[in-house]
C-alpha cells in the first residue's frame, strides 16, 4: 500500500492573469490531501474509489490519470482519498489530488520520477479538467511546496524549469521566503460558497472576448505581480499588502469576485496589512496578510466567514508510506 500526501495552496498574486502566460506567486499551505493506492486482490474488472465503483464523470482527474499513467490493461486499483483542503474553494484541492494521484501511480508503476515530471503530468490533468485553460500554478506549488513564482522569463538561481503548454509558456521558480514575510500570518477566510474553477476561468475568457478592454485589468495584474515579487524578495510586507489590495480591485473588474468575498476582504482589512480573494473566485476564499491574525480571524468569523490561520511554505508532495 502506498500513501501520498500533497498540500493545498494560496495564490498571493496573479490568479487568472497567469492562465494567459503572465506571472503569479503562490505558497503551499498546511492543509493536505492524502491518497492511498493498492492493487486489488479480487477479480473485479473496475477500479474502486473510496469503496465504490469509480465513474469517469464523477472523477475526471483520477480517470485521466489512470488512463494516461496506469494504462487500461493493468491491474485494477483500490484508491482512497481523504482531504483537509475544502473542495472548490480556491485552495488547490484538485491540484493536490492531481499531484498526489500522479505521484502514487508513477511510484506504483516503479517509473522513474522527478518533481518536474509529477508537476507537468498533474498540470495536464488539471488542464483537461478545466477545458484546456489552466496554468501550472496550483500543481507546481502542490508538487514543490514552499513559495512558487511563475514568470515570463528565467530569473536567476531560483529558476527550476520551463513549462510549455498549448502555445503558452511559464518559467517556474522556487524561492526561500524572506524572514519578514515568514513573520507575518496568512489568514484564510472562507465564504462557505463553492465555485467551479473551470466555469469561472471560461467566464473570464468569454468576457475578454466580448469586452476586450478588460485586458487592461489583466495587464495591471501582471504589473502588480511583478512589483509584488520585488516586495516579497525585499521582505517589504507593507508593500506586499498594498499590492494585494490593488490586485483584488482588478479581480473585481474582471468579474470573479462576489459580495461575500468583497465583504470578507473589507472586514479583514480592518486589522490586516492587505487582503484579496485567492484562487478562481466566485465564492471560495480570501487571504489576509496580518500582524494580528487572531483579530483578523475574529472579524472574518463575525462577518459570517470561516477563518483559518495557516502555516505557509510547507513541504510539497510526499510519500508517507510504501509497503
Ligand atoms: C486557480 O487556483 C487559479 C486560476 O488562475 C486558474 C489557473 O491558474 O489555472 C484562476
Amino acid at each position: 500500500m502506498l500513501k501520498i500526501s500533497a498540500p493545498g495552496k494560496c495564490i498571493l498574486l496573479g490568479e487568472h492573469a497567469v492562465v494567459y502566460g503572465h506571472p503569479a506567486l503562490a505558497v503551499s499551505i498546511d492543509l493536505r490531501l492524502q491518497v492511498t493506492i493498492s492493487k486489488q486482490k479480487s477479480n473485479l474488472k473496475y477500479h474502486i474509489l473510496d469503496g465504490k465503483l469509480m465513474k469517469p464523470e464523477n472523477n475526471p482527474h483520477i480517470f485521466s490519470a489512470i488512463n494516461d499513467i496506469w494504462g487500461s490493461n493493468s491491474d485494477m486499483l483500490n484508491i482512497n482519498i481523504s482531504s483537509e483542503i475544502p473542495a472548490s474553494s480556491g485552495l488547490g484541492s484538485s491540484a493536490a489530488l492531481s499531484v498526489a494521484i500522479t505521484t502514487g501511480l508513477l511510484t506504483s508503476k516503479e517509473e522513474e520520477i522527478s518533481l518536474e515530471k509529477i508537476s507537468s503530468i498533474a498540470h495536464k490533468l488539471e488542464a483537461d479538467a478545466q477545458g484546456g485553460l489552466a496554468s501550472p500554478m496550483d500543481t507546481s506549488t502542490s508538487t514543490h511546496g514552499g513559495c512558487i513564482l511563475l514568470a515570463n522569463e528565467k530569473l536567476g538561481k531560483s529558476w527550476l524549469y520551463s513549462r510549455n503548454f498549448k502555445n503558452k509558456s511559464w518559467e517556474i521558480h522556487s524561492f526561500e521566503l524572506h524572514d519578514n514575510i515568514k513573520n507575518v500570518s496568512l489568514v484564510i477566510g472562507h465564504t462557505g460558497i463553492q465555485g467551479s474553477t473551470s466555469k469561472i476561468v471560461r467566464g473570464v475568457s468569454d468576457r475578454l472576448k466580448s469586452n476586450p478592454q478588460l485586458i487592461e485589468d489583466i495587464n495591471a495584474i501582471k504589473a502588480l505581480t511583478k512589483m509584488g515579487v520585488d516586495a516579497v524578495k525585499k521582505g517589504d510586507v507593507d508593500a506586499l499588502g498594498a499590492i494585494m489590495n490593488l490586485n483584488h480591485t482588478h479581480l473585481q473588474n474582471i468579474g470573479v469576485s462576489c459580495n461575500e468575498l468583497d465583504n470578507l476582504v473589507g472586514v479583514a482589512r480592518k486589522s490586516a496589512i492587505g487582503a484579496k480573494l485567492t484562487g478562481a473566485g466566485g465564492g471560495g476564499c480570501i487571504i489576509a496578510l496580518s500582524r494580528n491574525p487572531t483579530q483578523t480571524a475574529r472579524d472574518i468569523e463575525l462577518a459570517g466567514g470561516r477563518s483559518y490561520i495557516c502555516k505557509f511554505g510547507v513541504e510539497g508532495v510526499k510519500i508517507e508510506d510504501n509497503y
